[in-house]
């Protein structure tokens, strides 16, 4: 299990993180979802060891990850991907996805990869274009191959930062039904952030919701979208998130 709590980070005056505070199982797949500048993005910075937070514990299967490096990490089973993407565009998608798994020690002769690349190529729909420079790719397709990337390591958890950003209905359909089927196949967590709420309340299991920093609440969807303090962010005076129809639709 992951486990994170009390994670504070400031960046000068800014305390992007206050509080913040996330767990996610085996064969889970959970929400985390806040107004823009909630600090999730931070919180997943913190997790996989880009960022180095300024208290709180991040802990893996009860092992403190602090201090180890984000290539530590990924070794140790978190693989994330990122809100504006980062690929080798020089590359081929095939080469891309093997970069991954070379660098997280999947390769290693004794190592058994968790899945195979052909698989992977399959499963994300990249087997048509796996010899095709990455940066020749449409952007929809490059998030695919940013998150067979993540999968190449051979992750416990995985942490996906806006993976339904920018895809349309019938590509965000198949990101739920690729997540489910990670879940449950490979037995792996997932944590998702998103601020399509309909996507969110559909896939997860589990939300923690954030604003300013801080865990302001947790639970299951149906639990999350009936607490006060919620529809206050997302549907109150301040009106800090960018959906109101999530709340209608989820209790
Ligand atoms: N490297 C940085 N330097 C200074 N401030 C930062 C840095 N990274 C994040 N912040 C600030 O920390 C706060 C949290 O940002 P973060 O990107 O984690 O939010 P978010 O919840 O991911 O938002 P979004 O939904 O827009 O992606 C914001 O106020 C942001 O401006
Ligand atoms: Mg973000």
């Amino acid at each position: 299990m992951l486990s994170v709590s009390a994670i504070n980070k400031s960046f000068g005056g800014v305390h992007a993180l206050a509080g913040a505070a996330l767990e996610c199982s085996r064969g889970e797949v959970v929400g985390l979802i806040g107004p823009n500048g909630a600090g999730k993005s931070t919180l997943v910075n913190v997790i996989s060891g880009f960022l180095v937070p300024d208290a709180g514990q991040v802990r893996l299967e009860g092992v403190l990850l602090q201090g180890r490096s984000p290539q530590q990490i990924s070794a140790s089973g978190i693989a994330r991907t990122f809100q504006n993407l980062r690929i080798f565009r020089d590359l081929t998608v095939r080469q891309n996805i093997e970069v991954a798994a070379l660098r997280a020690g999947q390769l290693h002769p004794g190592r058994a990869p968790v899945m195979r690349l052909d698989d992977l190529l399959e499963m994300f729909g990249l087997a048509d274009r796996a010899d095709e420079p990455a940066g020749d790719l449409p952007y929809g397709t490059r998030r695919w191959m940013e998150m067979a990337r993540a999968m190449a390591t051979g992750p416990r958890i995985l942490l996906l930062d806006e993976p339904a950003a920018g895809l349309n209905d019938e590509e965000t359909e198949r990101l739920h039904q690729v997540i489910t089927l990670l879940r449950d196949k490979s037995g792996i967590g997932v944590v998702v952030i998103d601020h399509d709420l309909t996507f969110i309340n559909n896939v997860c299991n589990r939300l923690f919701v954030m604003d300013q920093g801080r865990l302001i609440a947790s639970g299951t969807p149906a639990d999350v979208w009936r607490d006060p303090t919620v529809i206050e962010v997302y549907v109150g005076p301040g009106n800090r998130a960018d959906t109101k129809s999530a709340v209608e639709q989820g209790g």
